[in-house]
């Protein structure tokens, strides 16, 4: 595998234009690159004076992601967005902070700790798809909802009403905007044009903050046993942080949580919808297990059909464009400090050599759990600054569809699946399911 390079205008796009049409449109600007140019590209411009590299084969991205993660910078204009939002945590340390915030982070995140709330989060699912009825809902807004619920259960250890559940996601929405506001910002917009976006994620961040706030306040208050992640800062001894930033980590975490858990819901119940043998199938797997995360470990097909949703619809199509901070080699060539990179889930996962016939989807190319090492297939990313709560995601999906399927059918009228909208991450376009009661 060679890196193909391309000087200034023999790239087939100017510049501004370019860099108009990416955030706008990922997947499609990374797919027509990869179709014009191959699968590493490095595009050199003005003499070498700026510099991108386009990156969608599996082991190069690896390559650089875990051996180079020092000389990765997160783009500044995207980290402020969650800087702003929530505070400093895990996924804005740089520097030579982020070593020590991740270390903390993966204690957190072990298997232990992240498996004790398994059970409540398909509790919760249950009761909140009991409560839908059977007329066709939108199905956005259910995956938000469940999102929201599962992520506070498993983090702050309790159920939540749907009421803060939509204060949750009002507040994730107002950072996405701002986010997508930022980011266009960088080419295009001027800063005084970001007050509006500003301004609505403040005032959602001061709906926000008080509902986590008396949680951690309830848990120092009472000896109820708590089996979310929050009680390991709050009750535990093996992570020393004051309590502003006990807060802001929380609250990082829920906002990091809720937007691609709900794109990967939506996703998970447009396919569900449409593929009724699949549901019964997973139905029968799960049928005579327990609802603790251990009952899970050998649920090959939930866990198989989670991975193929998440192989053909990667909720993040990309890591955050990064710039490299020194020179790197990789894959034999040399990349210059400056360079910007932007590499392509998406495209990794379409790749004919290692996905048989990949527009199909086909969960059981996912049994005997090959594919899951593959270097090509890299929905949480790469290396250590890959996401911190993979294994939560996995489990909290896998809860999201046993609660749903135990008593309940994801039915759609709708023909065909939905299309792929990017806000910024890949969710589907609106579309409606009914959820409902079997034997009805
Ligand atoms: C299907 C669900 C999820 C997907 C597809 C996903 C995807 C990703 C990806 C691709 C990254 C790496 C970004 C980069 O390197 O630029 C990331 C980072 C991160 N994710 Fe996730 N994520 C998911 C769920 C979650 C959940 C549930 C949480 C929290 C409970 C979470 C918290 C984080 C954090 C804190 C980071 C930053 C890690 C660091 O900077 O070291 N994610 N995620």
């Amino acid at each position: 595998m060679q890196f193909n390079v391309v000087n200034g205008r023999e790239f087939g796009w100017p510049l501004v234009r370019f860099l108009k049409e990416l955030p706008n449109d990922y997947i499609g600007t990374m797919s027509k690159v990869q179709a014009r140019h191959g699968d590493l590209i490095h595009w050199r411009l003005f003499g070498g004076l700026l510099n991108f590299a386009f990156i969608s084969d599996g082991a190069a991205n690896r390559e650089l992601f875990v051996r180079n993660t020092e000389a990765l910078g997160k783009s500044p204009s995207q980290i402020q967005t969650f800087i702003y939002a929530a505070g400093q945590s895990v996924a804005t340390a740089h520097g030579g902070d982020w070593r020590r915030k991740r270390k903390e982070a993966n204690i957190l995140f072990s298997r232990n700790v992240v498996e004790a709330s398994c059970s409540g989060q398909v509790d919760v699912t249950r009761n909140y798809v009991a409560g839908l009825g059977a007329a066709p809902q939108d199905a956005i807004t259910i995956a938000r909802r469940m999102a929201a619920l599962t992520s506070s259960r498993g983090i702050l250890g309790r159920a939540i009403s749907l009421g803060e559940a939509d204060t949750q996601i009002a507040f994730s929405q107002a950072a996405a905007d701002r986010f997508n506001a930022e980011s266009a910002q960088l080419f295009a917009r001027p800063n005084w044009m970001l007050a509006p976006w500003r301004r609505e994620l403040t005032r959602r961040k001061s709906d926000v903050f008080p509902i986590v706030q008396s949680a951690i306040d309830d848990l120092r208050d009472t000896d109820v046993p708590n089996d979310g992640l929050m009680n390991h800062y709050v009750k535990g001894d093996f992570i020393t942080s004051n309590d502003d930033e006990v807060l802001a980590i929380l609250v990082g975490l829920l906002m990091g949580a809720q937007d691609n858990i709900a794109a990967a819901t939506a996703w998970v119940l447009a396919f569900l919808a449409h593929h009724p043998h699949l549901q019964d199938e997973i139905r029968t797997e799960v049928a005579d297990i327990g609802s603790e995360a251990q009952d899970f470990h050998n649920c090959a097909l939930l866990k198989a059909t989670i991975s193929e949703v998440l192989r053909l619809r990667p909720p993040a199509p990309a890591n955050q464009p990064r710039v490299l901070r020194k020179e790197v080699n990789i894959a034999g060539h040399r990349l210059p400090k400056g360079t910007y990179i932007f590499n392509s889930f998406y495209n990794m996962h379409h790749n004919p050599a290692v996905f048989t016939r990949p527009e199909i989807f086909a969960p059981t190319r996912f049994l005997d759990g090959t594919l899951e090492r593959s270097t090509s297939f890299a929905p949480f990313g790469h290396g250590p600054r890959n996401c911190v709560a993979q294994g939560m995601a996995m489990q909290q999906l896998m809860a999201i569809v046993v609660g749903t399927l135990r008593g309940h059918e994801v039915i759609t009228q709708q023909k065909t699946l939905p299309e792929i909208e990017q806000k910024p991450l890949l969710v589907p376009s609106p579309f409606k399911v009914v959820v409902r009661k079997r034997g009805l």
